[in-house]
């Protein structure tokens, strides 16, 4: 049935390489490692972490917006590997009255190029249309990262527009593109 998630149990994800569980105070070493890279947080969030005690800030807040059924953020292990997180991906948050979520991700470089965050968001967007019952899945990257927009389009996201200037990075202003992706376009074609 859907929709009936509601945040009482942390839903783990797993895909043929990945295991995608909630993150933990444990964490804040691993994503401190993600969020302290510049090659990671330049396209995505700005200025990358100078000290641990960020990503001890970020991991609370995301544990608590959870509890407080706001954001569905999942970090990302190897199957293979320790429990290590090695990136994140989720929901930015969800707009329950028009159905609506947002997707954003972000993993460490050494991880780069072996298609895990296709791997991990196609998860997270079967999830998001299964689970929570999203009509629409929102996304958006900077005209920049590549990387991210051949993500959106591998798994079938439309691309909606561009907004100029929209942020200021590294002493410039950037264009971000904005994308979608509707239960419709992933019944027709996704989930066949
Ligand atoms: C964006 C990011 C998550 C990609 O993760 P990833 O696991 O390497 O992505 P995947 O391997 O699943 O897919 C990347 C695709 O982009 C392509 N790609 C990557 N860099 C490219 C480049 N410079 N030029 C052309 N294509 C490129 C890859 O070839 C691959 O496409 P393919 O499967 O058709 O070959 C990762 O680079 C990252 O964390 N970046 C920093 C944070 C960030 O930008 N987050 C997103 C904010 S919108």
């Amino acid at each position: 049935m859907l929709g009936q998630f509601n945040f009482e149990k942390f839903p783990v994800l797993k895909t043929e390489r990945l295991i995608l569980r909630q993150l933990t105070l444990d964490d804040v070493d691993a994503v401190y490692a993600i969020r302290s890279d510049y090659e990671v947080t330049r396209l995505n969030i700005g200025a990358a972490y100078i000290i641990l005690d960020q990503a001890r800030i970020l991991i609370e807040s995301i544990l608590d917006n959870y509890q407080r059924g706001n954001e569905l953020r999942w970090g990302i292990t190897l199957k293979d590997g320790d429990d290590t997180v090695i990136g994140m991906c989720g929901y930015n948050y969800w707009a329950r009255r028009d159905f609506r979520g947002s997707v954003g991700y972000d993993l460490a470089r050494a991880y780069w190029g072996q298609g895990i965050m296709t791997e991990a968001t196609r998860a997270v967007i079967k999830f998001g249309f299964d689970k929570m019952a999203l009509n629409r899945i929102e996304a958006d990257a900077s005209v920049e990262n590549v990387a991210s927009i051949r993500i959106l389009e591998k798994l079938g996201f439309h691309q909606e527009g561009i907004e100029r200037e929209q942020y200021f990075e590294g002493g410039e202003f950037h264009d971000l593109m904005l994308f979608s992706l509707l239960r419709r376009d992933y019944e027709l074609t996704i989930r066949k």
